[in-house]
């Protein structure tokens, strides 16, 4: 059995406040775009899950969202269970793309149908929240969604009539999420005027003069290096006519949007002529 795990952008996210627990409270319009991890799932009789990963560099080891998934599912329905699982990775990792979360999704409900388990959506998005913030989105399996609380708190949003094109450009080096939020100052949590519902409405209308004057990400005042260089490329996204760009997730990965494919395509030329370290993605809705 095969499954694709696509990665996301956030088209909007607003750190509300910061929550006793130590995570924060979000307001957040997810996005699934077509770039896509692949995992293959085949029983093992020997009860034990073994994970081989090619492409990207990742360790398949017992951090491993994908492992991780596994053990939570075997521990919560059956502790015998056995599986070999293939990952081939093609997210960049520690991106701001959600491709570890997106695994870990994949990995649940695959191994809910490997091992015929027969839970629930609703059992599998309790699972995916006990694994990350964003899993969550990936076992809703919208094209669109708005996320409360941690994020893990899921609203789908009927999709537009037209697929948003994107230029993914993803610096080097990778940042952490965890470091992103510790860094934020008082002051970067919510940013003015900052309106999700009014996003979304002219994503949906194909509103594009609106649209991007309310993406918005308040990751993007976090305090690093790293990430002061990732928002110049932001620039060079708008000077190849995005209607806007904005960093996504915890970053490093900026993303520009584009009306249509070949628009995407021409500015994602320059960019790699320009910056040739960069990884660049051309992507849809999806
Ligand atoms: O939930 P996840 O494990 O993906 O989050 C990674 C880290 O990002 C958390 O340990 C926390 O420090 C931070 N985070 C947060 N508020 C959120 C989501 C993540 O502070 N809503």
């Amino acid at each position: 059995m095969k499954l694709l795990a696509r990665a996301k952008i956030n088209l909007f996210l607003r750190v509300v406040r910061k929550r006793p627990d130590g995570y924060h409270e979000l307001e957040t319009l997810f996005e699934r775009v077509s770039l896509a991890d692949e995992l293959s799932f085949r029983s093992a009789s020997d009860g034990r899950v073994r994970l081989v990963v090619t492409g990207e560099r990742l360790g398949a080891g017992p951090d491993n969202l994908v492992l991780r998934a596994a053990e939570l599912l075997r521990r919560a329905h059956g502790p015998r269970l056995g599986a070999r699982i293939r990952l081939v990775k093609r997210i960049p990792v520690s991106a701001g793309l959600g491709g570890g979360s997106s695994d870990a999704a994949a990995a649940l409900v695959g191994l809910n149908r490997l091992w015929r388990l027969g839970l629930s959506k609703r059992r599998l998005l309790e699972h995916a929240a006990e694994l990350g913030s964003d899993v969550p989105f990936f076992v809703l399996d919208e094209p669109f969604a708005l996320g409360t609380g941690r994020g893990e708190i899921l609203r789908p949003i009927r999709r537009p009539a037209a697929r948003i094109w994107h230029v993914l450009a993803k610096p080097p080096h990778g940042i952490s999420t965890r470091r992103a939020y510790e860094t934020l100052p008082p002051h970067g949590l919510t940013p003015p005027g900052a309106d999700v519902r009014m996003l979304f409405r002219s994503v949906r209308d194909g509103n594009s003069h609106l649209l991007s004057r309310l993406v918005t990400n308040s990751l993007e005042h976090a305090d690093s290096k790293r990430l002061r260089k990732s928002l110049e490329l932001k620039q060079d996204l708008l000077d190849q006519g995005a209607l806007a760009a904005l960093l996504s997730g915890s970053g490093p990965t900026v993303f520009g949007l584009f009306s249509t494919r070949s628009d995407a395509l021409r500015a994602q030329r320059v960019l790699r002529t320009r910056h040739k370290a960069l990884k660049t993605f051309v992507v849809a809705t999806a």
